[in-house]
């Protein structure tokens, strides 16, 4: 894959960026609603964005653009911020933001290693709720790293902002890799660690293993059908999530040591299940050997 400023380029990409899209477009609506049933608190309905593994906006438009685009076309109040670590990219984003969005006091652009920056907002909010904390603080948080998510600073940040939704787009290949050769938790266990009560997930695209998973406290948050996505609660959500999480051996070993029993029983997370959709695609990769 041809690699420019740290970002990758691919037909992977632009489904991401589509179903992207479609995510930000269906998150910004529902969270508009909940603004103007309370219009009272006019001042402090701002929807909080951060975004920090930016890029530079691209030439046809990133995850900074989606946003800032589809923002300013619902007429959204909106704070966001962007935190890149490369330089050049952050040079360039700003300059992206401002000639075609004229956005000024609501973004920021922070040329940063999120794990130093983000936790400077931890105690400095730049939107509050009408009570003057971050509780009732809604919005996204978006993270699409080269490697693996921060896990540790994407738990601290639920902490801070319970009603702020958080985004991750990720690789299951990679964590899986992480863990064949340093070991350390599964990808069930690292999103465990995030304070949400609801997830959704996407299907795993290429040999990378590509997805979406967010997390949320709001019970009512839908699954994203269109855009491949549905609750880890499932019976689909839960094959997913056990595809991206463990190796083709540890898969078949499950199957193979019972047909009753969950995948996941390790977690204590889900109940004790056959997934037959599991067992078929176990065994069209052992056909692809
Ligand atoms: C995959 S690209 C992001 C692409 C973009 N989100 C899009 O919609 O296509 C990852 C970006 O995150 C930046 N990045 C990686 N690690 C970072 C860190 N620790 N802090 C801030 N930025 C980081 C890289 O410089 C790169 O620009």
């Amino acid at each position: 894959m041809p690699k420019t400023s740290d970002m990758g380029h691919s037909e992977q990409t632009e489904t991401k960026h589509s179903h992207y899209r479609y995510l930000i477009a269906t998150h910004t609506q529902i969270v508009k609603q909940i603004f103007d049933k309370n219009s009272r608190y006019k001042e402090t309905n701002i929807y909080l964005h951060f975004d920090i593994t930016p890029g530079d906006g691209g030439e046809y438009g990133q995850s900074p653009v989606i946003f800032v685009r589809r923002a300013q076309e619902l007429g959204l109040p909106y704070r966001a911020i962007f935190i890149e670590q490369n330089a050049q990219n952050a040079r360039r984003l700003k300059q992206r933001l401002m000639s075609c969005f004229h956005t000024n006091g609501n973004t920021t652009v922070d040329n940063a290693d999120h794990i130093e920056r983000l936790p400077y907002y931890f105690d400095n909010p730049p939107v509050v709720d009408s009570r003057g904390n971050t509780r009732y603080v809604y919005g996204s948080l978006y993270v699409d790293p080269n490697g693996e998510p921060p896990w540790k600073l994407l738990s601290d940040f639920s902490e801070h902002y319970p009603m702020v939704d958080v985004i991750i787009h990720l690789s299951g290949t990679t964590t899986k890799r992480r863990r064949g050769v340093h070991g350390g938790p599964d990808l069930i266990d690292c999103i465990s660690g995030i304070q949400k009560r609801h997830w959704i997930v996407r299907y795993p695209n290429t040999c990378q293993q590509w997805t979406f998973v967010v997390g949320t406290n709001w019970d009512g948050f839908p699954e994203l059908k269109q855009a491949g996505m549905v609750s880890i609660y499932g019976k689909t959500g839960r094959e997913y999530l056990s595809i991206l999480s463990y190796s083709k051996k540890e898969l078949s070993r499950h199957i193979e040591a019972t047909q009753n029993t969950s995948l996941t029983q390790s977690t204590g997370r889900y109940e004790n299940k056959p997934l037959p959709g599991l067992a078929a695609y176990v065994n069209d990769v052992e056909s692809d050997k």
